[in-house]
């Protein structure tokens, strides 16, 4: 006998029944597939010769958890609730076996929590990761877990969020056998169902669980390790808490605890933020008219131009993605300098046991050098990285154009420059495109795709695509000064210094934005980037800010100090012996700066401080976005995260903007406008589609150029 729906494939083999998800692509738990399985459960239990039933999936993975996108709204609630059906295979009166293949993550592997056995086939991934979405495991992973493995293992996995693998879940109990692959199921079904003939079913809520006081201490241990990291943040406690009071409680009791902590959770703005930011990052790949799927060209050989530290970088992407990578150079002692700081880096990742010894040996063999244009003739993908001069690069792009293969697809890694006036020196322009990367390349996750008016749809359809397969977060920009990214960061910084001259210390600057939640403040920012760079892209920006002398005021003064930043061990801080300090020779300068421009010192709150920083930031965003620079605010918000070190549980900065009211930052914006004076009138002008929008009651995320 066999029954299929949308949703589920459902069979009868002599006494075991089949209950097979097939809700593509990843078997999220919606309300009908809930609906569907709790619908087969009815049949499974009513067929007085099924024995036992197992739950399977028809796809490549076994379930990706509770729909996120259904968060909120009824049909989250509706019954059967993921809760309800995880209670309901806890208390089957038959045999349930999960049989989970490839990934079973969040409320998927709930459900297979609440079976008698799981079994698991080899490469499978299992994992509670809803503290990513500023949730706890809700549909009983709090409990079921630890009362299945070290309750103190148990909150670490939850706490990390990360999958483990089969092979691991069965070391630590969570599976009772791994497969080699899903083909081979059928035995250990039978063997599983074999030992369980004696017994009863499984049933957790009739049995005794306790904390031992070790466990216990291993919780609060593990707890406290993390309190620093956990600043600010929900869930991760409400997961110490469920698991510490609901081991000490009965099942039924420690899953109302559960509830409860989940639906504190679920209400907070952290959870929207983080759930904001899990979709922003899928919807930024997808740009209409570009199909990913459809990329025709195909990358088998990469060359990038320039062997520094951010030719070095994106070189060693590829590498760790078996592409074999080409790196030029005219200078050769540069480019041996390179293979070395490439080996080194791939083997120390592999020293950490980030990669295996296999990849760090393939990668290794994949690279290759050049010096001579010639040698790249046959490269699919060609990425310049060498200094930030329109002349210099524009003089690559006239050897790429000569040498390269008439379908390679020339990229700059221009931060900064016009793209278009790159592309005008080349007879192809439809292949040209910008890929920026952020520095140190081999790190951050963050990559701007920048499309000229000219660029071709299979270019940027075949750059997207290879994104994903070197792990970056791609995110589609226009042309304009600085794109996405360095755009938003001028008025940021701006902001930073300007405070310095008004009488804030550096450091208050600093902490009062990583107090926010920013990875770093953006004065110790500029100190590592190097004051002389952020000079010269302040000078490039001149037609931005002429007439205004205190746009960088401070930097200039230092930069002729010969205080580069981290790398002269003196900057806007100093750095005796690698340590951060603040300089009073610094907060001198400043007054001195301050005076000779009529600006008043006075006290500066924290409140002002992330105000003038942030509220520009976003602003500047409204403006990218009514250019159409970015295609909604949400890819702007994916690009702060991933590339800026934006507190990913506030969303981005134009999550934050709505998370705040966009009427109160209008209004933040015009007292700001108002209480500076003339600097206020020229810097706080709100951009025209935050007032329109604020005015209309809308969000930021309601507005979009797609
Ligand atoms: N809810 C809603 N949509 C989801 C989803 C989920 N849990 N998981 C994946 N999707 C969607 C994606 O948005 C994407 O949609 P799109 O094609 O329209 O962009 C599609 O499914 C495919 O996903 P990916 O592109 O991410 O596919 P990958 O193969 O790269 O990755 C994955 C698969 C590892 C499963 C990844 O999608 C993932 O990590 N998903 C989220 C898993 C998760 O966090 N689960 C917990 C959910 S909360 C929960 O279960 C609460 C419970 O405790 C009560």
């Amino acid at each position: 006998m066999s029954e299929v729906n949308h949703y589920v494939d459902y069979r009868r083999e002599g006494g075991i029944a089949f209950l097979s998800m097939c809700h593509a692509p990843v078997n999220t738990l919606s309300y009908e597939l809930r609906c569907a399985i709790d619908h087969y459960l009815d049949v499974a239990e009513q067929d007085q010769e099924v024995k036992a039933l197992v739950l399977r999936s028809e796809l490549s993975a076994f379930s990706a958890g509770a729909d996120i996108s259904e968060f909120g709204t009824e049909k989250s609630f509706a019954e059967p609730s993921l809760p309800a059906l995880c209670d309901r295979i806890d208390r089957f009166p038959k045999w349930v076996i999960a049989e989970v293949a490839g990934y079973a993550l969040g409320g998927g592997l709930e459900l297979a929590l609440a079976a008698d056995k799981r079994i698991a086939t080899r490469g499978s991934k299992l994992g509670l990761p809803e503290v990513n979405l500023g949730i706890l495991p809700g549909a009983g992973g709090t409990q079921r877990l630890p009362r299945l493995i070290a309750p103190s293992l148990a909150a670490r996995m939850m706490c990390d969020g990360k999958p483990i693998s089969s092979e691991q879940a069965l070391d630590l109990g969570l599976v009772n056998a791994l497969l080699a692959s899903s083909e081979h199921s059928e035995a250990a079904i039978h063997q599983l169902l074999k030992e369980c003939e004696a017994g009863t079913p499984d049933n957790m809520f009739e049995q005794d669980y306790s904390l031992s006081r070790e466990e216990e201490t291993a919780l609060l241990e593990y707890q406290a390790q993390q309190a620093r990291r956990w600043t600010g943040l929900k869930s991760p406690q409400a997961i110490i808490e469920a698991v510490q009071r609901g081991m000490k409680s009965s099942l039924e009791d420690a899953l109302a605890l559960e509830r409860k902590l989940f639906n504190d959770c679920a209400a907070s703005p952290q959870a929207r933020a983080l759930q904001h930011a899990f979709f922003a990052e899928k919807d930024a790949l997808k740009v209409p008219g570009i199909n990913r799927d459809d990329a025709r060209l195909a990358i088998q050989e990469v060359a990038i131009i320039g062997s520094g530290l951010m030719g070095c970088g994106i070189a060693i992407n590829f590498l760790l993605a078996g592409i074999p990578t080409r790196l030029l150079d005219v200078n050769s002692e540069a480019l041996e300098k390179a293979r070395a700081y490439i080996q080194k880096t791939i083997e120390s990742g592999r020293d950490k046991g980030r990669i295996s010894a296999q990849i760090c040996e393939q990668a290794m063999a994949a690279l290759s050098t050049a010096s001579d244009y010639e040698d790249i003739a046959n490269a699919d993908l060609v990425i310049e990285a060498v200094f930030e001069d329109l002349t210099v690069k524009q003089s690559v792009f006239k050897e790429l154009n000569r040498h390269c293969k008439a379908e390679a697809i020339l990229a700059s890694n221009t931060s900064t420059l016009d793209l278009n006036a790159i592309a005008d020196v080349c007879a192809r322009p439809e292949n040209v495109i910008g890929l920026h990367f952020f520095s140190p390349a081999n790190i951050m996750k963050l990559l701007e795709v920048v499309r000229t008016e000219r660029t071709s749809e299979p270019v940027l359809a075949t750059c997207l695509k290879l994104a994903k397969k070197i792990n970056k977060v791609a995110v589609t920009v226009g042309v304009c000064y600085g794109f996405v990214g360095n755009r938003m960061v001028a008025p940021y910084s701006r902001e930073a210094f300007r405070m310095v001259l008004e009488g804030a210390s550096p450091s208050q600057v600093d902490s009062a934005l990583r107090e926010f939640g920013m990875a770093m403040g953006p004065i110790e920012m500029a100190d590592m980037a190097g004051i002389d760079v952020g000079c010269m892209a302040a000078l490039a920006n001149q037609h931005e800010w002429q007439g205004e002398e205190s746009y960088q005021a401070l930097q200039f003064a230092l930069r002729e100090q010969g205080r580069l930043g981290q790398k002269t061990s003196a900057g806007v801080y100093r750095y005796d012996g690698g340590k951060k300090q603040e300089d009073p020779e610094v907060l001198a300068l400043a007054k001195e700066i301050a005076q000779s421009q009529g600006i008043e010192q006075r006290n500066i709150s924290k409140e002002e401080i992330i105000q003038r920083c942030i509220f520009s930031l976003a602003n500047e965003g409204f403006r990218i976005l009514e250019e159409g620079i970015a295609l909604r605010s949400g890819d702007i918000d994916v690009i702060y995260l991933n590339g800026y070190g934006f507190p990913r549980w506030r969303g981005g900065p134009m999550q934050y903007a709505d998370e705040t009211g966009l009427q109160n930052v209008l209004q933040g914006l015009e007292n700001l406008q108002k209480n500076l004076g003339a600097y206020g009138e020229r810097w706080f002008a709100a951009a025209p589609l935050l007032k329109e929008l604020a005015q209309a009651n809308r969000s930021a995320k309601s507005f979009s150029n797609v």
